[in-house]
């Protein structure tokens, strides 16, 4: 969502706040703006790209060495200037950037406004700079303190005061706020990309902590103004792994990556000789696991479809009843976690406000949380019992790709950890290893047949609707499908398991209707390809993902796009390559900005 930085130390801080904002784009946002604490306070901001706000900075000729920086992706107010942050005081004494949502806003302007406060913008965020100038008798740090116990909310919150030049007090709740360490420089920001460059030292900001930066030094207090301390970490990862490595897009570098992170997301977790898997993270987890009567998937998007590959994979091999839900919904009913549920809790970037909700709800009934993330050091991956991180590296396309097939990654080696302890012996067990350790090669070699799903791409390139249908494993895939080609083409598309096209949306088929199906060579094929002649009867055009070798299936359908091979239990890893490739030069033929789609935000951190 929101990207902010803050910088303090010695050098030209604009450039760096520039810099570090264009590092967080990917984030997705409508408008940017900084503000440069140097003898007074100077705030240039405005709505578009940081592109625009890089030009009115050169002009302004700010000059200073502290200072914040903010990408804004709307939640209350336009996206314009006025509402762009940073946002301040009247006086223009305080200036600070805010990523979450205020909840009680409304009530403390209308508080606020009877003491004299002038508000100017629609936001949310405006009412803290006004708090904040309320409290203030000398002391920033405190005056923050007090102002935050007021607000209730989320916040990642960078600010600034011209009376406390080289100093930026930093706040988080809900929102993520990463310090980096730096020497006789400090650094803060919502994603450690803005500063890795310069430092790759590192500590956490928990929630209801706020960390006071200097050039020399970052001080931790509490919200009731305890000192703490933190402990340095090294953020292990590159610059380059967030640069598009010679890619057209990120999301097109994010697939093709797939052989390599799906093979990060099982290094030094297989056992081949025992058939089996280990996780460092879960080791005290694995008994929990062993003896669970129930699991619980919560994820949102593309990590709710995760959630339904990992529902089937922990039927099929630890015979284990599984629930897949919606984060949203989860934490708004009231759910039914007897004692021996175990709740899985799957996100990307780990601080999708929903997930984190709901893994918040599931802890409230003592269930035991496991995350599924991505990223090291996310609230959700902290705030669960144990976890294990997927490895897929920096995802920066705003659709998930590279995220999906490690989370199944690791959902099929748990689902196997738990099914070894039940019900899967050795053989089996090195058989689905070995197969695993294949995923890799196969993916490489889907992705050298891209150019002709290019070409297919083409083909229906002027298609406004799409079904995606799916039998088993396969339907979570055709959700997943759709899912890619909708939020970066803008072309509608439905996924639906294959069956259940009879009970309605055959009704839709005819030739401007594409019927994409997963027909791989499984228990389910003939009735599968019992579908594809319905459609066809209907008139409606076919493209099949379909197994190599399979040379039948050419003459039912209209296109196929062909992948290796594999253990049923692991067609998802490859079926969803085409369909990533497809609404990926659906969306490039189409002109759409495949990278940063509109309306959308990377990390959903807002309700
Ligand atoms: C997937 O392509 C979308 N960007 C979106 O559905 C995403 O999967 C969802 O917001 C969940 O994000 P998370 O995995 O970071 O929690």
């Amino acid at each position: 969502m929101c990207g902010i930085i803050g910088y303090s130390g010695q050098r030209d801080v604009a450039p760096l706040l520039i810099a570090g904002l264009k590092r967080m784009e990917y984030r997705g946002y409508d408008s940017a703006g900084i503000a440069v604490n140097n003898k007074d306070l100077r705030v240039v901001k405005d709505a578009g790209k940081v592109s625009n706000l890089e030009q009115l900075v050169r002009g302004a000729s700010v000059k200073g060495n502290c200072g914040i920086g903010h990408t804004r992706w709307a939640t209350h107010g336009a996206p314009n200037q006025t509402n762009a942050h940073p946002h301040t005081d009247e006086e223009q004494t305080i200036a600070l950037a805010h990523n979450g949502i205020i909840e009680n806003y409304s009530s403390l302007r209308h508080e606020l406004g009877r003491t004299g406060h002038r508000f100017v913008t629609d936001t949310d965020t405006e009412v803290i700079a006004h708090l904040i100038e309320e409290f203030y008798e000398g002391d920033l740090p405190r005056a923050v303190l007090k102002a935050l116990r007021v607000v209730r909310g989320t916040y990642g919150l960078a600010i600034v005061s011209k009376h406390h030049p080289g100093m930026v007090v930093a706040a988080r709740l809900g929102s993520p706020m990463v310090i980096g360490h730096g020497h006789g420089e400090n650094f803060l920001a919502s994603d450690p990309a803005a500063f890795l460059s310069m430092t790759r030292d590192v500590t956490y900001l928990e929630d209801g902590e706020i960390a006071v930066l200097t050039p020399e030094r970052v001080e931790y207090r509490t919200l009731s103004d305890e000192p703490i301390d933190k402990k340095l970490e090294q953020i292990t990862y590159d610059i380059a792994a967030i640069e598009k490595g010679g890619f057209a897009h990120f999301m097109l570098k994010e697939i093709c990556e797939q052989p390599q992170t799906v093979a990060d997301s099982m290094r030094g977790r297989l056992l081949p000789e025992e058939g089996a898997v280990k996780f460092g993270g879960m080791a005290t987890a694995r008994e929990i696991l062993s003896d669970a009567k129930r699991v619980v998937f919560l994820g949102c998007g593309t990590s709710w479809h995760a959630g339904l590959v990992g529902e089937y994979l922990f039927e099929e091999l630890a015979g284990i009843p599984c629930e897949v839900e919606y984060s949203s919904e989860f934490r708004y009913r009231s759910p039914i976690l007897e004692p021996g549920t175990a709740v899985f809790a799957i996100s990307q970037s780990g601080e999708t406000a929903d997930t984190l909700a709901a893994v918040r709800e599931a802890r409230r009934h003592g269930a035991p949380v496991f995350g599924v993330c991505n990223v090291v050091g996310s609230t959700i991956a902290r705030e669960t019992d144990a976890g294990v991180y997927i490895h897929a590296g920096p995802e920066i396309g705003v659709a998930s790709t590279k995220a999906f097939t490690s989370q199944i990654t690791v959902l099929f080696m748990l689902a196997l950890q738990m099914g070894r302890s039940r019900r899967v012996g050795a053989g089996r067990g090195r058989e689905l290893v070995q197969h695993l350790k294949d995923i890799p090669q196969k993916i490489s070699r889907i992705l050298a047949t891209r150019e002709r799903v290019e070409t297919i791409a083409h083909h229906y390139r002027d298609s406004r609707n799409f079904l995606y249908l799916g039998r088993g494993l396969n339907f979570p895939v055709a959700l997943e499908g759709a899912l890619k080609l909708k939020e970066i083409s803008y072309v509608h598309a439905e996924g639906y398991p294959a069956a259940e096209m009879k009970h309605g949306p055959i009704a839709l088929i005819d030739r401007d209707m594409p019927v994409v199906f997963i027909a791989t060579r499984d228990g389910t094929y003939e009735k599968v390809v019992s579908n594809i002649e319905e459609v066809r009867a209907r008139g409606g055009r076919v493209l099949a993902i379909a197994t190599e070798g399979d040379t039948e299936i050419q003459s039912r359908v209209d296109e196929v796009v062909y992948v290796p091979e594999t253990d049923p239990l692991l067609t998802p890893l490859l079926t969803v390559v085409p369909l990533q490739l497809l609404a990926y030069y659906m969306a490039v033929h189409r002109g759409c900005d495949v990278d940063q789609p509109r309306n959308l935000a990377k990390s959903v951190t807002v309700e």
